[in-house]
């Protein structure tokens, strides 16, 4: 406490040591500050381009195994990972996660509506390279890559979103 504030008010008082309601203000505002900065920097850490991870080849299906418009659910790296192949056009083959980048929905192919369909929030995503078309996600679906030889379909590696 300051002297002169003593004087007029000579009171000893133990809790003297309390922070005074501008070092509040000023501590508050500093944390504040700390949590924006760390949002906005996870957030722009969350848009960066992910680099494309690599596994090992595994064989999906055979070509003939999938119509042109239709799709076929197979599991990649890992057991439980579903995934999704589709053969929008002759001779065109994509695949994709089927975990929705919102919260983990399985994704449904449309193929009258050139997407895939997330029925959990009305979240879609464009069949064409994984954007994201409408709805709450922010990152498009993870690609995987896919190698066609011999009419069969190989994964090689997930692109992440
Ligand atoms: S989980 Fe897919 S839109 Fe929400």
């Amino acid at each position: 406490m300051d002297d002169r504030l003593s004087q007029d008010f000579p009171v000893d008082w133990e809790e003297d040591h309390y922070v005074s309601r501008r070092e509040f203000f000023k501590f508050m505002t500093l944390a504040s500050g700390g949590l924006a900065a760390g949002s906005v920097a996870l957030a722009a850490w969350s848009r960066l381009p992910r680099e494309r991870r690599s596994f090992e080849r595994a064989l999906i299906a055979e070509t003939q195994d999938i119509a042109v418009g239709g799709s076929l659910q197979f599991s990649y790296p890992r057991p439980g990972d579903l995934c999704i192949l589709m053969q929008p056009a002759e001779g065109n083959f994509v695949a994709y996660s089927r975990r929705c980048t919102h919260l983990s929905c399985p994704v449904e192919y449309q193929p009258d509506q050139h997407r895939l369909y997330c029925p959990c929030h009305n979240g879609a995503f464009a069949v064409s390279d994984g954007h994201v078309l409408q709805g709450p996600p922010q990152r498009p679906l993870p690609r995987v890559e896919i190698e066609v030889a011999d009419g069969k379909i190989f994964a090689t590696g997930v692109a992440a979103s």
